[in-house]
């Protein structure tokens, strides 16, 4: 049986459901009582044992920052040895950071793990725009803040990513291996903002509040969340998410969807 840490987030959700409707074995985990099948909370171990009875295959996304993340996973994977495949979410470029870094030390403790494991790095989310997503508010208020200089995104669609953790855990011949999962295009926040504006009849322009050189300052208050996103938004203004791959098609065998198609389907979202 296969369980989803994260069942209730961007990726989780559209796993559980390709899950569900293949008739797959899984537990959605969440957090919060009543939110998923089983209660896990990264932060309180006594709640992981009865999370992952009876559990094979993991899909896993990280504890959040600031929470001893790479640790968290070690201790996770030794506790539950019935569990031999782990598919993680990960980020774009991560392999390339040094092994301090908190994400990429999550990856080394798989790399490191003896069981079998795929690591997804994708680039960002189609959804982040969307309902549920973070900026959403923005789109409907008509502004997108987002400190990126208009650098180029490989923004991509949530359900590829699903698609593509599908394949992993329940497919052979991923084992050990890193997918970059990006979508057909690049292109920045302001373009992304035209495009959303063109579908739904609204004004929606793109902003940049902050230079490069203010990202540390306003992001970093030195806990492990801030710097990550200081950090993560330099990369993105230095066009470290930009790259396209073939990746995910490699993986789920058929190209991945559209900005645009995206915004047709969920122009009620802006509503
Ligand atoms: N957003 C992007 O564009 C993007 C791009 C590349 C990679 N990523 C990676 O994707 C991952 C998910 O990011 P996201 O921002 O899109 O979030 P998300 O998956 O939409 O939501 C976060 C999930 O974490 C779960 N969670 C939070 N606290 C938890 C806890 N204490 N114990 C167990 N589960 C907990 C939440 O579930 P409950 O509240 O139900 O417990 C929720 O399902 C991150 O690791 C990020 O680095 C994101």
């Amino acid at each position: 049986m296969i369980a989803l840490t994260g069942a209730s987030g961007k990726t989780g959700r559209d796993l559980a459901a390709l899950l569900a409707e293949r008739g797959i074995a899984h537990v959605r985990l969440s957090s919060r009582p009543g939110c998923g099948d089983r209660v896990f909370d990264w932060t309180d171990r006594a709640t992981w044992g009865a999370a992952l009875e009876g559990v094979d295959s993991l899909y896993l996304v990280k504890p959040p920052h600031g929470t001893g993340m790479a640790e968290l996973v070690a201790d996770l994977l030794a506790s539950a040895p019935a569990i031999r495949r782990v598919v993680l979410l990960s980020e774009m470029g991560r392999g390339d950071k040094p092994d301090a870094d908190p994400d990429r030390a999550v990856e080394r403790v798989l790399e490191r793990w003896d069981g079998e494991w795929t690591l997804l790095r994708p680039s960002w989310f189609f959804q982040n725009f969307s309902a549920g997503g973070g900026f959403r508010a923005g789109v409907v208020d008509g502004t997108i803040a987002l400190p990126t200089g208009g650098a180029p995104v490989s923004w991509l669609d949530t359900r590829d990513i699903a698609e593509a953790a599908l394949v992993a855990l329940t497919e052979d011949g991923h084992c050990c291996r890193g997918y970059t999962l990006t979508g057909p295009e690049s292109f920045g926040v302001p373009e992304l903002a035209r495009r959303i504006g063109v579908v739904t009849g609204r004004i929606v322009e793109a902003a940049d509040p902050l230079r490069v050189e203010e990202l540390a300052t306003t992001y970093d208050d030195g806990t492990e969340r801030g710097s990550y996103y200081a950090e993560l938004l330099v990369d993105v203004r230095e066009g470290r998410y930009a790259d396209i791959t073939t990746d995910l098609e490699d993986l789920t065998g058929r190209a991945p969807r559209t900005f645009d198609d995206f915004v047709r389907e969920h122009a009620d979202d802006w509503k």
